[in-house]
């Protein structure tokens, strides 16, 4: 029964404190809630709204709540609504009235506001952590298989050689601007709403730089009706995580290919592979499929907040409440995900003979060969044209072009020459050699800046 009926002269049906009740996933938020409301109490007793042994009791009320709830003791009621209303009625059993003074000076509405942005600050130190336990098993596979080559793909057709390092370092570059999102998201999480009240602010005289001080926030929201309706900090969050899941699912994706027969590149780990119930031959990369399948909830939780927030009216509505369960669903779908993929990628075997089979198939060194020519004063246009037919005609033979006479070249070109054999992988993977390029050189280089990326700011 909530404490807050004395307007009404029925008591709530059981169907409506069962529709608005959100203690069964708000309760989570209870660190926070408890850490705020200490931080509130003692502040009050420094401005005089409270005596110094009224807070002591509270603060010393609410640390023994916390020890209940830790140790799974807490009774949390429905019909007490949400977290904030449970603790405070608990509160009351426990020392009494005085315990009543803690709601002085607040509402709710401020209370859950920075109840979130204290859950979203801990939730974004987690989402960097992980980022970067994934990023460390991919630069560390990529360490050590520095010399393994593989297809590079356009229009998942063959195309170039580039070295798996490379590939592996192309994900790097994704996490670390998802990374880089989820700081943004924090400088505008990390403002403390608290002494907004229930919307217009407070009317007694409080201390906001002590409690901003206090609870560790960077700033101080500058508009009480902002403050107790914004929820652009978990929005940011959600579009940070689902641009993060989008990458994780291309890179489950890629583990999914080439962990197939067809491709070959890779083996998992037995631990991070699951078999099929019916074909005894089955090895599948269900942890894989899961984390490209999961990226779906993750865009679906970020539409359904936006869904929730368009057109409401200022300040608060009791709409916002649904901001919780999609969001903790996002913030857990995400981290269990980094940390399985990391998991996985630390464990998966390469097939080097496979890769390199690879290599040797579908005419990856064509553009070589018309840069070839192009060195030769063939303008590039023709030198594409030549190598196509060249391309064309050996395939037809059912050949490789190294295993062409230097007769069947000069068919196409009188340009080509003997020199034209030492058109190889390895020289095609060296001639890339730019910024951001796939020469081995440049490829060492990236890893140790990646490396130093890791070691120097580890999140
Ligand atoms: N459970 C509510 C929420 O999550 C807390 C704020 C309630 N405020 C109110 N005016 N009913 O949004």
């Amino acid at each position: 029964m909530s404490q807050i009926r004395g307007r009404f002269k029925k008591e709530t049906s059981k169907l409506a404190e069962a529709y608005t009740a959100s203690v069964q996933f708000d309760k989570r938020l209870y660190p926070y809630d408890i850490a705020g409301s200490i931080v509130h109490a003692r502040m009050m007793a420094k401005q005089g709204i409270v005596t110094e042994p009224e807070a002591r009791t509270i603060v010393d009320g609410l640390n023994s709540i916390k020890e209940e709830i830790e140790q799974g003791k807490f009774k949390f009621k429905p019909e007490l609504e949400d977290i904030h209303m449970n603790i405070e009625s608990r509160l009351i059993e426990k020392v009494g009235e005085v315990g009543g003074k803690l709601h002085t000076a607040r509402s709710r509405n401020d209370q859950i506001a920075l109840d979130l942005r204290l859950f979203t600050r801990d939730a974004i130190a987690g989402a960097i952590k992980g980022i970067r336990g994934l990023q460390n098993a991919l630069i560390t596979l990529a360490e050590t298989n520095k010399g393994t080559v593989i297809p590079g793909y356009t229009h998942l057709q063959r195309a170039q050689p580039v070295l798996l390092a490379h590939h592996m370092l192309a994900y790097f570059e994704m996490l670390e601007r998802d990374i880089h999102r989820f700081r943004c998201c924090r400088q505008r999480t990390d403002i403390l709403p608290l002494g907004s009240g229930a919307l217009a602010g407070v009317s007694y005289e409080i201390d906001r730089e002590f409690l901003a001080k206090e609870l560790g926030f960077d700033r101080i929201s500058e508009n009480s009706l902002d403050a107790v309706s914004d929820r652009d900090f978990l929005l940011e969050y959600e579009a940070a995580a689902s641009i993060c899941m989008m990458h994780l699912s291309r890179l489950a994706e890629e583990i999914v290919l080439w962990s197939s027969v067809e491709f070959g590149f890779i083996e998992l780990d037995d631990a991070y592979a699951t078999g099929s119930s019916i074909m005894p031959q089955k090895k599948n990369p269900d942890v894989a499929e899961l984390a490209r399948g999961k990226t779906g909830r993750v865009y679906g939780n970020l539409m359904a907040l936006l869904t929730t927030m368009k057109g409401l009216p200022l300040s608060y509505n009791r709409d916002m409440q649904e901001d919780k369960e999609g969001f903790f669903d996002t913030v857990d779908t995400l981290l269990a995900s980094l940390e399985i993929m990391a998991g996985m990628m630390s464990t998966v075997h390469i097939k080097a003979e496979n890769t390199a089979q690879a290599v040797q198939q579908g005419y990856l060194l064509a553009t070589d060969l018309a840069d070839y020519l192009v060195k030769k004063a063939e303008p590039f246009r023709n030198a594409h044209d030549i190598v196509a037919r060249l391309v064309s005609y050996a395939s037809g033979q059912d050949k490789t072009l190294d295993m062409l006479s230097l007769e069947a070249y000069k068919q196409f070109s009188p340009l080509f020459e003997e020199d034209v054999y030492s058109i190889t992988v390895e020289s095609s993977l060296a001639a890339r050699d730019n910024i951001g390029g796939t020469a081995p050189k440049r490829v060492e280089q990236a890893l140790a800046n990646a490396r130093k990326t890791l070691e120097e700011s580890p999140a």
